[in-house]
């Protein structure tokens, strides 16, 4: 093996997801005590913007520095170098987390034992669905009283449309757990609640032994067996290929806060999930182990400081070895660029890098060159497909408040629709501008920025619109007669790209009849 595929094979690059307070953040922190990235517990603040306070404007910023530190969480584990992807807590900034998803090879899913599938969970299993990617699943907080199992494992397959494999198993829960047996590692895992440690574990290949009474006790000893005869009877065993094409989620059972079940977690996802990659673009695939460099801009973060009006570019390496002062393609500007002082992430340390391979993620310096979705290479003109944009659940127009900082405006606008904080669409009938949004918090936060970064102020006035829709079509006419008959609901996306504004559902559902042959997208890859 070249040096360049023994460094690709080694990586792991990947994504928690949870609904808030499920426990990701703190099952972030159990993973980095491992990688011994960091040393104590507490380490890692949670990253989400408490509900109460979505107008305290220090929160955010305060949030914001402690996202940057947390972005990308890089550390070696078992002779594999992992790196977590931070996704934003709040449910506004989904966009962000969608994007975050493009570049991860797998995912990593925390439901609490208690609430099962949550709302924000089903959304983000749904951007994996689509692109395939393999998902493992973590249910958390067996130390409480939470829904049976099995209920469970139903629950998980129904709501998130993926089949599932358990690889653990509980015994009891809540005050009764007593911990689980691990079936992937054949090892009786015990736990006990007053101590706060590393989970205890036993060899344990057959179950039917009688030693397992002397651990469990008769009873729990009875119900495991029976436990397990029925998961063998209805789940099949594991299918590493099912699971890497994205068809089925292994499941483990666990308790994050008191760093139970996490360990086995991370022993079965390193050995199973995928290295990085082939990644998808309009003009071919590109293999991870390719000698050239290739990579795309996933996120963007700038800095809120009106002084220092710089940002961070974050780059998924797909191809190569990227190298610190080496000339390479911004291929939407067809110039050559090269970084000084690109940065990776170790822990909460950013820290100058020489190289970094496929899989990782590097930040770089930047003063405005870079937008979502950009292709860098060693010289190949490449466009990376699959950063799309969702069709936004709340729209506001946007209005200049101070006729004296028009361009400001215009300016600071631009900026941040190329950093993806929402989305822009101007109606082609009037010119006027619209706000595309996931959350009201999102329109806050862009009032904020535009004022103190770019000294612009601006008004919202509202504007009453379901969804946008990007719409094609074969047929041309057919397409001609539509937006011709929808001027007024006819808008440009930043590309330029046609989407109809739909006011209501009822509206959607009658152009979607009237106009058979038009297809009506609701994210802007198709
Ligand atoms: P999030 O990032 O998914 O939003 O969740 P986070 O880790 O912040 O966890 C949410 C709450 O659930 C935290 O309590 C955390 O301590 C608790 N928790 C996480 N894992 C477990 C578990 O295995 N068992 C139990 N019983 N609780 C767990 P909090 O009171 O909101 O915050 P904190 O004050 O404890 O930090």
């Amino acid at each position: 093996m070249s040096e360049l595929e023994n460094e690709i094979e080694k990586r792991r690059t990947f994504a928690i997801i949870s609904h808030p307070d499920a426990g990701k953040t703190t099952l972030t922190e159990k993973l980095l005590l491992f990688g011994g990235a960091i040393h104590v517990a507490g380490a890692v603040k949670s990253n989400k913007i408490k509900k109460t306070a979505t107008s305290d404007w220090m929160e955010i910023e305060k949030q914001r520095g402690i996202s940057v530190a947390t972005s990308v969480m890089g550390f070696d584990y078992d002779g594999y170098k992992i790196n977590i992807l931070d996704t934003p807590g709040h449910q506004d900034f989904a966009e962000d987390t969608f994007r975050t998803l493009t570049a991860v090879d797998s995912v990593i899913i925390v439901v609490d034992s208690a609430k099962g599938v949550e709302m924000q969970t089903r959304k983000l299993m749904e951007v994996c669905r689509m692109r395939h990617t393999p998902v493992m699943i973590f249910v958390n907080k067996m130390d409480r009283d939470g829904k049976d199992p099995f209920d469970l494992l139903d629950e998980l397959e129904e709501e998130l449309k993926i089949s599932v494999c358990p690889l653990s198993w509980p015994i009891d829960s809540g005050q009764k757990f007593r911990g689980v047996y691990n079936i992937f590692q054949e090892k009786l895992d015990l736990y006990t609640p007053s101590k706060q440690t590393i989970t205890e574990s036993v060899e344990f290949k057959d179950i039917s032994s009688p030693e397992l009474e002397g651990y469990i006790g008769d009873n729990l000893a009875a119900k495991l067996r029976e436990d397990i005869d029925l998961i063998e009877g209805v789940y099949p065993p594991l299918n590493i290929e099912d699971y890497l094409k994205g068809q089925i989620a292994p499941v483990f059972f666990g308790s994050a806060l008191n760093n139970f079940g996490v360990k086995e977690l991370l022993d079965c996802f390193v050995q199973i999930a995928p290295s990085p990659r082939p990644v998808e673009a309009v003009e071919r695939i590109v293999k991870p182990d390719e000698e050239a460099f290739t990579g795309f801009i996933f996120k963007i973060h700038a800095n809120m400081d009106p002084n220092h009006r710089s940002c961070i570019a974050f780059v998924k390496i797909c191809s190569g070895k990227f190298e610190r002062n080496v000339n390479y393609k911004h291929v939407r500007q067809n110039r050559m660029l090269k970084f000084s002082s690109p940065t990776a992430f170790m822990a909460q340390k950013k820290e100058t890098v020489d190289e970094a391979f496929a899989g990782d993620i590097v930040g770089l310096p930047d003063t405005g060159n870079f937008k979502i979705g950009d292709t860098l290479t060693s010289g190949e003109n490449l466009h990376f497909k699959g950063l799309p944009s969702f069709s936004p659940e709340m729209f506001k127009y946007i209005e200049n408040a101070d006729p004296m900082k028009a361009k400001q405006l215009q300016k600071g606008v631009d900026q941040l629709m190329d950093e993806g904080v929402a989305q822009l669409f101007t109606n082609q009938y009037t010119g006027r501008k619209i706000i595309g949004t996931v959350g009201q918090l999102q329109f806050e936060v862009i009032q904020y920025r535009l004022l103190h970064e770019y000294g612009a102020q601006c008004r919202w006035e509202p504007i009453s619109l379901f969804k946008a829709c990007w719409i094609e079509s074969d047929n041309k006419d057919q397409l001609a007669e539509f937006k011709k008959r929808k001027a007024q609901y006819m808008a440009f996306d930043k590309d330029g790209r046609d989407v109809f504004l739909a006011d209501s559902n009822y509206v959607l559902m009658m152009a979607q009849q009237d106009f058979s042959d038009i297809k009506f997208h609701f994210t802007s890859e198709f």
